[in-house]
């Protein structure tokens, strides 16, 4: 029997790249409130603590990070990609520096929440806004490479024999945390339609 090797393979990087695009309009919003913010023209700090954070935690990190981390990147190193020095270190490491910018966004959001005496609101907004655009940067250029370098390799080298395997384990990932995405997504909309008010 002759193997077809031009048979199409199963897909397992369409539904993250699909991800990476409600997480990026969430970095748009992000870009946009602390323009406004240091600008004075936005306070509704809420944004961050209640919208943006909780986003950027439970989908951007414990929803998409989790599958990138324990599903895809996993199966590229068992599949023969180095474990150091490698596109999935240099991706994982990323991940940590998304998530240090994350707790300055955090801190700095409470004080401006609670008007913590020890900063004032113009330090607490340039704290925020710093952190946030460091996040904004970071995750742009994250996403584009994993967009246009490390999910194309990973379909290019990836066997048809695991795939299946892939698509289970995020399946099992998405149903523990059913109605995260359709939860975000409305999340996105409604803070959308506030800058558009
Ligand atoms: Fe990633
Ligand atoms: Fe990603």
């Amino acid at each position: 029997m002759q193997l077809n090797h031009n048979a199409p393979k199963t897909n397992v990087t369409a539904v993250m790249v699909e991800e990476h695009q409600l997480i990026l309009r969430m970095i748009a919003l992000l870009e946009k409130n602390v323009v406004l913010a240091e600008a004075g023209r936005f306070s509704d700090w809420s944004f961050f603590l209640d919208g943006a954070l909780p986003f950027i935690k439970d989908f951007a990190d414990l929803f998409h990070h989790a599958k990138e981390e324990d599903v895809l990147f996993k199966a590229l190193v068992a599949n023969g990609m180095p474990e150091q020095n490698s596109p999935v270190t240099a991706m994982l490491m990323e991940h940590d520096q998304g998530r240090s910018f994350v707790r300055g966004m955090g801190l700095a959001a409470r004080q401006l929440l609670t008007s913590d005496q020890a900063v004032t609101t113009t330090e607490a907004i340039a704290a925020l806004a710093e952190n946030a655009r460091g996040y904004v940067e970071l995750l742009r250029d994250h996403i584009d490479k994993e967009d246009t370098i490390l999910y194309p390799l990973a379909e290019r080298v990836l066997p048809e024999a695991v795939r299946s395997d892939m698509i289970a384990a995020y399946s099992a990932a998405e149903a523990k945390t059913s109605g995260l995405q359709e939860k975000y997504c409305r999340l996105v909309e409604v803070y959308e339609g506030k800058l558009d008010a």
